[in-house]
């Protein structure tokens, strides 16, 4: 076999050569000046200009970045508005140089708060400082301007990568950038590259998914959805690809806990989704706040300095997430004190520090450099790249935000977006004989206790950090609202039967049961994110358990609703629910699409974008190896088994394939392209819409291959009786496998293409 072996940087084509000697083969990502700001030359000559006359102090304070609350009065809370301290503000900006700010203190405001707050920090940094630099203002507008009052609020990314529609990924990316930029918010941290491929973990919901595919596709188009063409204008902000790297896997589920994942997974399955966003332009990552194998990633040079700068390329900024340099201290303990730690963040390779509380970093770091530990060559790389970024953003030339006035916050046509995820996103998991779309003349019981709140359906980073504070929500109709809405009240009964940790009225709920045809029973768990998320048990709370027992027990037809933020265990209820709706977050417009599902005004079209878990130990995921296959009849081996699988979701419609062609060039892989086709009919009476999934399988390799893995996907409608041929190309780069070392390199052999129901084997290069 290995003889056989070709290497890619045998052949011309790019080639990354990871320290430790690793080489990989860049599946033609990589390039120079990934992430770079593009100036003109005389942008680029103003920023050199601008260095050369720069103390190290004021060096130092731009690669500082302080929360909104240290320059507050007063905070802001559902009941108060956040009041800005004059004289703390020039303390940090004139004082300590500081180059940028982010967050909301405390709370979401208004657009009119956000211009008048960052305006008026924006007149400090540039006309009252000596060199009247702009600062940057850094916000987490992952799911929408969600700390924008009145802004349109989409999906989070987990419901979104249901769709497998990119196109909606980049609309929402587009409409997120212009109201945040409209509120002077010109650098989002967003959006998350990581992969949910740990069910406990309590970002899952902030993922595109499992697949590297899959979210790297969304990931990249939301980034060109954000930046646009141009970086400078009204609707553009910056993006971040975060959290770079291996941030989404802890090995307990724990949020900033212990990762162990090795080379070849990293490179094969968490690197790619980064490198789509760098191929489309991002400018800037945030750091893992945790660590790989032992090292805290802010302080691998490794991670941030050979393989992200010197071996993929990325030449835009890094900033690391929240108080992470003072971590390496009292978290990670790989450093004695703050100043070591300092030094060891910005060796491995860090521009800015989200310090984010204090301006002890800069005090740290001009130290360092006075006493000869750190070059001042070395600060003005980072400070090059900021001064850059700002440069590039026309923050120099407009600092003030909300000039172009023509920017509609919460407009329309962004609601309709967001509704539109929602619609294409809610995915129908199970309908058994065809319970849903129900026929409107039912009696309907609704019941448990994600029916009748906002909160769940919109999640965490809404409004506020936590996104829990209902005094801050304007008026979003639940899902007993909608229901009612589509159904009149006269049908609808409801019974909240539990909160997320009480059971409720239970013979309540059997006697309103008695009376309904179907019951709409709601599940899901309270909204979490980070560290207040972090969860002992997978399982769905005792509280809801028992309400969905009693449901069960009626007797009457049951279709389940999930909204949450991860998977919560179901099995001990599951096999008597006979429809079920996986939303996620569906956001705002998520009780209506959910509504319109259940009514059959929508035809539900989502795709479940990771493995929904049996039991609490399934942590396998679709990509798994041959060793981890479900295996009934053998010895009982327990594989891969999830009560639902990645990519699966129903239709009221149904589809059938046929006719795949698979035309492989007899000079592949060096030159040409895998050509696949195959033609798709939707056979049922509706008009429906279908993710069109190519799956390869590499039959025999020299690491164990994974049973098989996403190269290519298409969502495509169809009406109803229409058949369309679907076409792929898949470059060398999809047949790439990781070798030991690290390397994506390329073995001969045997592969086979799956789409649908349809499969064929084929070798590359052909057998004579
Ligand atoms: C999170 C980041 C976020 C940052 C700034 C951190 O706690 O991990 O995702 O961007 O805070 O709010």
């Amino acid at each position: 076999m290995r003889s056989r072996l070709v290497r890619f940087w045998a052949l011309a084509h790019v080639t990354i050569v990871l320290s430790l000697g690793i080489v990989v083969a860049s599946g033609g990502v990589a390039r120079a000046g990934l992430g770079a700001p593009e100036l003109t030359p005389d942008q680029a000559r103003r920023v050199d200009e601008l260095l050369s006359r720069m103390t190290l102090d004021e060096k130092v304070g731009q690669m500082m970045q302080l929360t909104l609350e240290t320059v507050a009065a007063q905070t802001a809370m559902a009941t108060r508005p956040f009041v800005l301290d004059e004289a703390k503000a020039r303390s940090m900006i004139v004082d300590h140089h500081t180059g940028s700010m982010l967050n909301a203190a405390g709370v979401a405001m208004t657009p009119d708060q956000w211009r008048d707050i960052v305006g008026r920090l924006q007149q400090i940094a540039t006309g009252e400082t000596r060199l009247g630099v702009p600062l940057i203002y850094g916000i987490d507008s992952v799911h929408g301007a969600n700390y924008v009052k009145g802004a349109t609020i989409f999906p989070h990314n987990l419901t979104l990568a249901a769709t497998f529609e990119p196109g909606l990924s980049r609309k929402a990316g587009y409409y997120t950038a212009a109201e945040s930029r409209a509120c002077g918010l010109a650098w989002n941290f967003a959006p998350v590259c990581g992969l949910a491929r740990m069910p406990a973990w309590s970002r899952v919901f902030e993922t595109f998914g499992e697949d590297p595919c899959l979210a790297g596709a969304m990931a990249a188009v939301s980034v060109e959805g954000q930046q646009g063409d141009d970086l400078s204008a009204a609707t553009a902000v910056a993006a971040t690809a975060k959290h770079f790297l291996g941030y989404s896997v802890p090995r307990t589920g724990r949020d900033r806990t212990p990762a162990y994942i090795p080379d070849t997974e990293l490179m094969d399955t968490y690197l790619p989704p980064f490198e789509e966003a760098f191929a489309a332009g991002a400018r800037t990552i945030m750091v893992n706040s945790s660590e790989i194998n032992g090292v805290p990633v802010h302080a691998s040079q490794r991670i941030l300095t050979d393989l992200l700068r010197g071996r993929v390329g990325f030449e835009g900024l890094v900033v690391t997430d929240w108080a992470d340099i003072q971590k390496l201290v009292n978290w990670h303990r790989v450093a004695e004190n703050e100043t070591e730690a300092t030094r060891l963040a910005v060796d491995a390779g860090i521009d800015m520090a989200m310090t984010p509380l204090d301006t002890r970093f800069a005090g740290q770091l001009a130290g360092l450099v006075r006493s000869g530990a750190i070059s001042e060559s070395r600060i003005d790389e980072s400070v090059r790249r900021i001064l850059a970024l700002k440069m590039e953003l026309g923050l120099f030339e407009h600092p003030m935000p909300g000039e172009d006035e023509t920017i509609e916050i919460g407009s329309d046509e962004a609601q309709m977006l967001s509704l539109e995820i929602a619609r294409r996103g809610v995915t129908l998991l199970r309908n058994r004989e065809n319970l849903l779309p129900l026929s409107g003349r039912e009696k309907l019981l609704v019941t448990g206790p994600t029916a009748d709140s906002v909160v769940p359906l919109h999640g965490a980073w809404t409004y506020s950090w936590q996104g829990t504070d209902t005094a801050l929500y304007p008026d979003t109709p639940t899902v007993l609202d909608e229901i009612r809405h589509r159904f009149g009240d006269e049908r609808v009964a409801y019974e909240p039967g539990a909160s997320f940790d009480e059971a409720g009225d239970l013979d309540a709920v059997a006697r309103a049961a008695a009376d309904a045809d179907v019951v709409i029973l709601c599940l899901g768990a309270q909204p979490s994110a980070e560290k207040p998320g972090d969860i002992a048990n997978l399982d769905i709370s005792p509280a809801q358990q028992q309400l969905a027992e009693a449901i069960v027990e009626t007797g009457k037809p049951v279709v389940l609703l999930l909204i949450e933020n991860r998977p919560r265990i179901i099995t001990a209820f599951e096999k008597g629910v006979d429809a079920v709706l996986w939303a996620g977050h569906p956001g705002p417009h998520g009780s209506r699409a959910l509504a319109e599902i259940i009514a059959g005004d929508v035809n539900p079209s989502g795709r479940l974008p990771f493995s929904y878990p049996r039991d609490p130990q399934g942590l396998l995921t679709y990509d798994h190896k041959h060793s981890e296959r479900f295996d009934a009849g053998g010895h009982g081996e327990r594989g891969y088994d999830p009560l639902f699988a990645f990519g699966e979701g129903l239709s009221y419609t149904t589809f059938e394939y046929t006719g795949l062609e698979i035309d492989v060039p007899a000079s592949f892989p060096e030159t040409g392209k895998v050509a696949v086709r195959v033609r798709v009919r939707n056979t049922g009476a509706r008009d429906g819409a279908e993710v069109v999934g190519l799956y390869l399988t590499d039959e025999v390799a020299s690491i164990t291959p994974r049973v098989r893995r996403l190269k290519a996907f298409d969502k495509i409608d169809l009406r109803a009786g229409e058949e369309r041929t679907v076409s792929f190309d898949l470059g060398p780069d999809a047949f790439l496998m990781v070798d030991a070392g690290g390397r994506r390199e390329f073995e001969p052999g045997a592969f086979a293409i799956q789409i649908g129901d349809q499969s064929q084997t084929f070798r590359i290069p052909a057998a004579d």
